[in-house]
Parts: structure tokens; sequence; C-alpha cells
């Protein structure tokens, strides 16, 4: 199994649960932890699972997380993705969520959502995660891995 993690992270939080993802990942096959300022559409055309995470900022994906949806223009084939945010822990009719712009955008471009938008939360603007976040993500990742691709 091919996997491809592009996450996007200004203080280090969203970076900690994409590194906790493909480490998980790494475990069924190989996977590529790359920052969306990396990522090129090249990388995603011969994964199995593509992951895509970013912060939440101003309820939306970050700018840089945008434009690589954006830059996806060839339909994705029912490639089964997945997507995560960080963010405040409240609910989200407050906070807004990364995730669900995320995986709407790539259900768009013509993929299979391996499992609902996830959330991982920060204490703080800055971070740092909330206790027991990274297991969390490994655990989420671990059911991934599990699902039939
Ligand atoms: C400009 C900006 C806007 C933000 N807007 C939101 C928001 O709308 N909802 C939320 O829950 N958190 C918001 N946050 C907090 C971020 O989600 C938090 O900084 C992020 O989870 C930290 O992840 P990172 O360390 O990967 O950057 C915002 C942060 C910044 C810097």
């Amino acid at each position: 199994m091919k996997s491809l993690v592009v996450y996007d992270s200004k203080y280090g939080n969203t970076e900690k649960i994409a590194k906790a993802i493909g480490s998980t990942l790494s475990k069924s096959g190989n996977v590529n932890v790359v920052h969306v300022e990396k990522a090129g559409i090249t990388d995603i055309e011969k994964v199995e699972i593509l992951i895509v995470g970013s912060p939440t900022q101003a309820w939306s994906p970050t700018p840089a997380t945008k434009s690589f949806l954006e830059s996806i223009h060839a339909p994705l084939h029912n490639m089964p993705v997945a997507a995560f945010d960080t963010r405040f822990k409240r609910t989200r009719l407050l906070t807004g969520s990364a995730a669900r712009k995320i995986a709407k955008a790539l259900k768009k471009k013509g993929s299979t959502l391996l499992a609902e938008p996830e959330s991982f939360f920060v204490t703080g603007m800055e971070g740092p995660l909330l206790e027991g976040e990274i297991e969390r993500a490994k655990s989420w990742a671990k059911e991934l891995a599990k699902k039939p691709q």
C-alpha cells in the first residue's frame, strides 16, 4: 500500500499529527509525509491512499492547502482519501473545520472518503496538542489502513 500524507502547519501541531499518521501507515506499506508546499500532482497519481491535513484557520484550510487542492485537475477515480485538521476543541459551529472543507474538495475531484473528516485538538493558538491526540491520530490511521482499498 502506498500512502501520501500531505499537510500544512504554522506552529508544528498539524505536522506532528501528520507524522504520527505516517508512522502508523508505514506499518502497512510505503508512506510519504510531505509538506503541502512540496506536494505536487505527480505525487498523487500513484498513491493508493491520500490523506490531507491542515490547521483550521478562519474556519478553513490554509491558503497553501487550498492551492494544493485546486491544483488537482485530473479526476481522482475513486482514490481512497481522508482529511484531518487541528483546531480548538469547541463546537464546530464556533470553530469551523478545515477537514470538512478538505474532504468536500477531494470528493468533488472524484475520490472516495475512507472515513469522516477528523479533528485533533490544540489547547491554544500555537498548541500544544491536547493530551492523547497523537495516540488518537495513530488509532485513526490504524482504522484507515484496515479499510478495503
Ligand atoms: C490566522 C489563524 C486563524 C485561526 N482560526 C481558527 C478557527 O477558525 N477555528 C479554530 O478552531 N482555530 C483557529 N485557529 C487556531 C489554529 O487551528 C491552530 O493555530 C492550529 O490548530 C495549530 O496548528 P499548527 O501548529 O499546525 O499551525 C487559527 C489560527 C490562526 C493562526
